[in-house]
């Protein structure tokens, strides 16, 4: 809701209380909120709350204040919102809505509004079976108007039935999955790994890597802001994630990792495999701490299973893509992964760019996908980074 531009008009039923929540639980999630009052709705809930809790004048007449000389202008209301949502919506002013009566500011501003139109219905149940009422709610159906339809329950009236107004939780849920549908990951799980592997020598003792996890975080963030959800496999350190489409699980050596990420891919759209993996790991692991001796010390290392490699034996209709990071000849070597691993996009990123690799903030990256198509990208943050990877994946 970062960013989108409500205009709440509000007009005069009891319910207009309401609106009071509306606006905070829209403001609180990054949302920019404009309310236009009908001359009613201030009886109901002074302007001054709602314009206190939107952070913004609220307007209800055409002209501004006699002694400022200024007018309202409803045609720019309307053009700046990218939604207007009319909550509550009296019987009165859903007939006005439906004749087009422009006698009070809030319904010029909806005939000059270009933006969808979401419509909460508020009045009591004889009034909202109305036939009247009912017809008008069907016109502005076809209008290609929404509506977050009334609920059941106590009415000011003190009767019982359906009129109240949807509550306020209700209306912003009824948003977030409004604007998820946009979203152009929405319905998509994707699976990432992140940060490095430690690989125990001893109770005290491992083998690590400088990975930070920060690539792999950042994608996680952009898969999840676009609508995907997300499994983030994470290795030590990487930085812990707080966001609504993301799952992090923390793991420690490689084989961890293998056996976390292993079982979610069949059920994945997308796996990145953007972690730093021991391709080595102790052959034994000293149950007690190993204590220093004279001499020289030997660790035996065996080969680790290769997660990407193992992926990519079982990959049907999911998208692979996986890391290089090269120091040398790296165009070669990148484009030997595709083969070897099966993979669908290779990142490449060259320890001989500076800004790129393990611990910066910013990377440097060359995609190459599977018919050897190069991609080159400059030097960027690793959250402009992960977008650039992501709309390529979307590509492919
Ligand atoms: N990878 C993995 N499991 C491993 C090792 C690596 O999933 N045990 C993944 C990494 O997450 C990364 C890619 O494989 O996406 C890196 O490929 P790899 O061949 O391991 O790269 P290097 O270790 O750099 O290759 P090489 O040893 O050939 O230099």
């Amino acid at each position: 809701m970062e960013g989108k531009k409500i205009l709440l008009g509000v007009s005069g039923s009891i319910a207009a209380y309401k609106a009071a929540f509306v606006i905070r639980n829209f403001v609180k999630a990054g949302a920019e909120v404009r309310v236009i009052m009908t001359p009613s709705a201030t009886e109901f809930i002074s302007p001054l709350t709602l314009a206190t809790l939107s952070k913004k004048k609220v307007y209800s007449t055409y002209i501004g204040h006699a002694d400022e000389g200024t007018w309202n202008n409803h045609v720019d209301l309307g053009i700046w919102a990218d939604v207007m949502l009319i909550a509550p919506a009296t019987a009165n002013t859903l007939a006005k809505m439906n004749t087009g009566i422009t006698d009070n500011f809030l319904q010029a501003v909806y005939l000059s509004a270009r933006c969808p139109v979401v419509i909460c219905p508020a009045m009591d149940l004889d009034m909202y079976q109305h036939e009247s009422t009912q017809k008008n709610m069907s016109d502005l159906k076809k209008r290609g108007h929404l509506f977050i339809d009334s609920e059941y329950g106590e009415l000011a009236s003190g009767l019982e039935g359906k009129g109240r107004m949807a509550e306020p939780e209700h209306i912003h849920q009824f948003f977030e999955e409004y604007w998820n549908s946009e979203l152009p990951l929405i319905n998509q799980k994707w699976l990432i790994t992140a940060g490095p592997t430690h690989e125990p020598i001893d109770p005290v003792r491992f083998i690590g890597n400088h990975s930070s996890g920060k690539m792999g975080v950042a994608l996680a963030l952009e898969a999840a802001n676009q609508g995907a959800k997300v499994e983030l496999i994470s290795g030590p350190g990487t930085p812990t994630v707080n966001h609504k489409n993301i799952h992090q699980v923390y793991v420690q050596s490689a084989q961890n990792m293998f056996e976390a990420t292993v079982p979610l891919f069949s059920d994945s759209h997308v796996a990145i495999l953007a972690a730093a993996v021991a391709d080595y790991t102790p052959a034994k692991v000293a149950h007690k701490k190993i204590k220093k001796k004279a001499g020289d010390f030997q660790i035996e290392l065996e080969p680790t299973q290769d997660i990407l490699k193992y992926l990519g034996t079982l990959k049907s209709a999911q998208k692979l893509v996986g890391f290089a990071l090269e120091t040398n000849n790296e165009i070669e070597n990148a484009k030997k992964k595709i083969k070897s691993k099966n993979l669908d996009l290779v990142v490449l990123n060259s320890l001989q760019d500076k800004g790129a690799g393990f611990g910066h903030d910013t990377n440097k990256i060359t995609l190459i996908d599977a018919q050897n198509k190069l991609t080159k990208f400059e030097l960027k943050t690793k959250a402009e980074v992960a977008a650039d990877i992501i709309n390529s994946i979307q590509k492919l």
